[in-house]
């Protein structure tokens, strides 16, 4: 394998939040780091890493964590508390990788910069879109003048996690505890805060920051969340700080994007998808196409294995290597602050119907006293620690996070996604293109076959919780996912196989 760094100093890594800090954290066991400590409040997170990491001195107390003798702290707890957890952290000596996003408040923003000042300790946001082998090549003919200057872009960043709404994302998705209790931010925030994987890589890619940012909202959303303005589609645009425009969209819909980056330059243009990378050349409309097939310059054996298309690799290489050599990092606590600033500003803007709005920049004094007491954040619809009655029946509520991890459970190709694809799947099976197609429904509705009793108990005891609690925020919910649904279809499980059966035996796809 490569040296990854010319020096053989190393540094000791503590990961507070064990997630995705635990499966962050063992990609470092490549670099020249020692993981020596892991703090986590639930028991099963700190079970997983006690494991992936022997030796390791792992405790649910934060401030035992910290008094731990380590250099760098990654944080990745509740995306809410990150403000706090980096201050905290820096407090005790440590530098910082924090997960995305830096802060949710501008004041929390302000205090986040003055604190990295103040410490004179290394701050890396951990933003890991941009370093895809495609975001990276983008950048270099960027850097270089290949596309000129930028015109407009399209990024997006678009993630259906309804399951984890009701779930942790560890052994398969561990319902939500106790049940009536759902997840503490993915449940009820607005996801147009979660904006770096859309507009990171365009930051990254041209050296360019948002300045000002306008989201008109949409009202329409998916069925199975909680909140009215939860599981939706989330577009803005913000203009960026030579004039160019960037639509980002965020939020969550019938189709996930995740890496997919359109950009206009005055000389040349590149589209890139999950699926291929395309550039138009010419400098004008018309021009020549061409698919492309990028490589990293280095490293890429190891980065390839790594996840988020090699992305989390370079996060974490760049952090390490500030450390060890001070070569600085892209994502510092200024780039950090004007992507997070961004999606803050773009929640303001929804709030008032799409005005736009100014992004602040906390590299000015005068835009941090601006900012200094705004505490300021998105009103949530719901507590997700109160979503049922006070005096609700725990033998009843108890089961709703288990529930909803049956319908729609972490892994989609079971539950209710299932049953959509296979029945959606039969209804447009004679116009599919082609034979994998044909083989793919053919094998959601054999599962269907298999797995409908259970999908009929889940209806059965969703209908039930909801039947108790009819006006609570749950009860309207379930009963807007099973008004989706033929429930008659479902219930009559022998009389829907045999139908099932039958429309198996009519279709024979060519091997
Ligand atoms: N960059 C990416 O691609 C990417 C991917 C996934 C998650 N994330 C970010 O990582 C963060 C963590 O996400 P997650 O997927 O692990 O889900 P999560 O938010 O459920 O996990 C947070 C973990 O931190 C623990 N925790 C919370 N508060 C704590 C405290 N005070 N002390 C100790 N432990 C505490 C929780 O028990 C949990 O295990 C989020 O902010 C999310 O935005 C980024």
């Amino acid at each position: 394998m490569e040296k990854l760094f010319d020096t053989d100093k190393r540094v000791k890594l503590g990961v507070w939040g064990l997630g995705r800090g635990g499966n962050l954290a063992n990609y470092t066991k490549i670099m020249n780091v020692d993981l020596v400590a892991g703090c986590d409040i639930h028991p099963h997170m700190r079970e997983k890493f006690a494991k992936d990491v022997p030796g390791a001195f792992v405790t649910a107390d934060e401030d035992e964590f910290l008094a731990q003798d380590f250099d760098a702290v990654l944080i990745a707890t509740y995306f809410k508390d990150h403000a706090k957890h980096t201050i905290k952290a820096l407090n005790a000596g440590k530098h910082v990788m924090c997960e995305v996003t830096s802060f949710y408040t501008p004041a929390e923003g302000v205090a986040v910069v003055e604190a990295v000042e103040k410490s004179g300790k290394i701050y890396n946001l951990l933003e890991n879109y941009p370093f895809t082998r495609q975001n990276m090549y983008i950048r270099k003919l960027y850097q270089e003048g290949f596309f000129g200057d930028f015109m407009y872009a399209e990024g997006s960043y678009l993630h259906e996690c309804r399951s984890l709404c009701y779930a942790y994302n560890v052994s398969g998705g561990l319902p939500v505890e106790p049940g009536w209790h759902v997840h503490s931010w993915r449940s009820c925030f607005n996801t147009l805060y979660y904006n770096t994987h859309s507009l990171g890589p365009l930051m990254h890619i041209t050296g360019l920051r948002p300045v000002q940012v306008s989201a008109i909202p949409c009202e329409v959303s998916m069925p199975g969340y909680l909140g009215e303005k939860n599981g939706r589609m989330c577009p803005s645009m913000v203009r960026m700080s030579n004039g160019g425009l960037l639509r980002n969209l965020m939020g969550a819909g019938t189709s996930d994007r995740h890496r997919e980056l359109c950009l206009w330059g005055t000389k040349a243009c590149v589209e890139n998808s999950d699926f291929e990378m395309q550039m138009r050349l010419g400098a004008c409309g018309a021009g020549m196409r061409l698919k492309m097939n990028p490589k990293w310059e280095a490293m890429a054996s190891v980065a390839e294995k790594t996840g988020h298309c090699g992305g989390d690799f370079w996060e974490l290489y760049y952090f390490i290597r500030e450390i060890l050599t001070g070569e600085k990092s892209y994502w510092d606590i200024y780039n950090a602050s004007d992507v997070t600033l961004a999606g803050i500003m773009a929640v303001r803007s929804q709030e008032k119907g799409g005005v736009l709005v100014d992004v602040p920049d906390f590299r000015s004094k005068e835009d941090r006293d601006k900012y200094r007491n705004d505490h300021g954040s998105y009103a949530e619809e719901f507590h997700p620690e109160h979503i049922f009655p006070e005096d609700h029946d725990p033998a009843i509520t108890g089961n709703f996070t288990k529930i909803m991890t049956k319908l729609y459970p972490l892994y989609s190709g079971k539950g209710l996604p299932m049953l959509h694809m296979a029945c959606d799947g039969m209804r447009v099976y004679d116009d599919i293109a082609n034979n994998d197609g044909r083989i793919l429904v053919i094998a959601k509705v054999g599962q269907l076959v298999r797995e409908l009793p259970e999908i009929a108990e889940a209806c059965r005891e969703a209908q039930k919780i909801a039947d108790a609690y009819p006006d609570s925020l749950p009860g309207k919910m379930l009963y807007g996912v099973l008004s989706t649904l033929d429930l008659d279809w479902i219930f009559d499980i022998e009389g829907t196989r045999a139908k099932l059966y039958k429309w198996l035996a009519e279709r024979k796809p060519e091997a």
